[in-house]
């Protein structure tokens, strides 16, 4: 996003211009869906959309805030952070998490813009998060690293806001790489890059269902997997050094099948399987093999319908209309489910016929036109300037 009519903006609102200013974008996962939570791996990318933060110290602790999307936001002062259920939660959340983990953070003028669609699936919160992290880095000179930013995005969002989220979007939104997947392994940290050429397209369709309107469920799937792994080890599947459900694989599944009620069963089936194919996805990729890694994405929508249920109409239908049309190599919801976005890995030369096609289908049945994104994986969260001598 060009930083410019944001100068602007900072300086009307706050009759000065910007010290430090800092952009972190939003995310898309190929594939290993509610695995990062269970301690599994995960195959996400940064996308073009991103949110862009400017700051200028204050000497009074305070912190104003205005969004060019949301408008003002009531200040607040960085010793007394309390939620209030918007936005500025978000905000507030990594001056918790910063001061919590020693750093020394002021008061702060602050100005965000955004054109990451919220409710999307697509990070905006982690965008946000991320990029107040880094934009406070930048002003104060933490000498923080991304994976600093990462973290404290994270843990704001988790114990200050209460979203008991996985890393799986901060880590994208801070560390994405142009032209690559980034394979995280949640439980180790380790993250390798794995190579998207330019002979396939990522394209993002927007079933217009805002993920916020269900936000109880992810709760409610995070707390069945942890019931479910439970159980796996009250009944002897799940051996004593065993974690999560990161630490179960297909052989297991018979025995689990037997040992749990039917739901959770399926949900960690869901688990277990759809962590595999994060290291299948990343080897068909490396490979060049489409079709193969198409054919994962069906695997992975199916699961995440039928045995996790966090699929809906729109988000099934975008799938089904895409996947019969030439170029597309397959389609999956991406992030959370309950709503939010699907993903097609399309070839190039049909993105476009594609796009159009998919709105066309799905207008036929929900009378109104899903908004079509297309884009490069991309450069996660960096520091756009900072005052001399940080
Ligand atoms: C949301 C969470 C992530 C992850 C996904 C599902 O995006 O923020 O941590 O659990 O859902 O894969």
């Amino acid at each position: 996003m060009e930083p410019e009519p944001q100068i602007q903006a900072f300086e009307s609102r706050y009759g000065r211009p910007p010290q430090a200013g800092a952009r972190a974008p939003g995310r898309v996962n190929l594939i290993g869906e509610h695995t990062d939570y269970n301690e599994g791996r995960v195959l996400p990318c940064a996308i073009d959309r991103e949110t862009l933060v400017l700051a200028a110290a204050r000497e009074d602790g305070r912190v104003r805030l205005v969004s060019r999307e949301e408008g003002e936001g009531r200040a607040f002062s960085g010793d007394a952070l309390a939620r209030r259920g918007d936005w500025t939660d978000y905000v507030q959340a990594v001056f918790f998490a910063l001061a919590e983990a020693g750093h020394r953070v002021g008061g702060a003028d602050l100005c965000v813009a955004s054109d990451v669609p919220t409710g999307s699936g697509l990070s905006s919160s982690a965008a946000l998060g991320v990029g107040v992290a880094t934009a406070l880095d930048a002003l104060f000179g933490l000498g923080l690293q991304p994976i600093d930013w990462a973290r404290a995005a994270h843990r704001g969002e988790s114990a200050f806001v209460g979203v008991g989220c996985g890393i799986m979007d901060q880590w994208a939104s801070a560390l994405g790489r142009p032209g690559a997947a980034l394979r995280i392994d949640c439980r180790t940290g380790e993250a390798s890059e794995v190579p998207i050429g330019g002979d396939l397209a990522l394209l993002v369709a927007h079933s217009g269902v805002r993920r916020e309107l269900a936000k109880g469920g992810y709760g409610d799937r995070r707390e069945e997997c942890f019931a479910a792994f439970r159980a796996a080890r009250e009944a002897g599947v799940a051996g004593p050094e065993a974690r999560a459900l990161r630490d179960l694989g297909e052989a297991d599944l018979p025995a689990l099948e037997r040992a749990l009620p039917d739901v959770l069963f399926r949900r960690a089936r869901h688990v277990i399987r759809d962590d595999a194919r994060v290291d299948r996805m990343a080897d068909a990729l490396r490979a060049g093999a489409l079709a193969a890694a198409g054919a994962l994405l069906l695997e992975g929508q199916a699961s995440l319908r039928d045995d996790f249920e966090v699929s809906t109409p729109e988000l099934d239908l975008l799938c089904e209309v895409a996947d019969g049309l030439p170029g597309v190599y397959g389609s999956r919801l991406t992030g959370a489910g309950f709503g939010g976005c699907t993903l097609h890995l399309v070839a190039p030369e049909a993105a476009a016929d594609v796009a159009v096609a998919i709105a066309d289908g799905f207008e036929r049945v929900f009378e109104r036109r899903p908004a079509m994104l297309e884009t490069p994986p991309s450069a996660g969260a960096s520091r756009l300037w900072e005052p001399k001598g940080n």
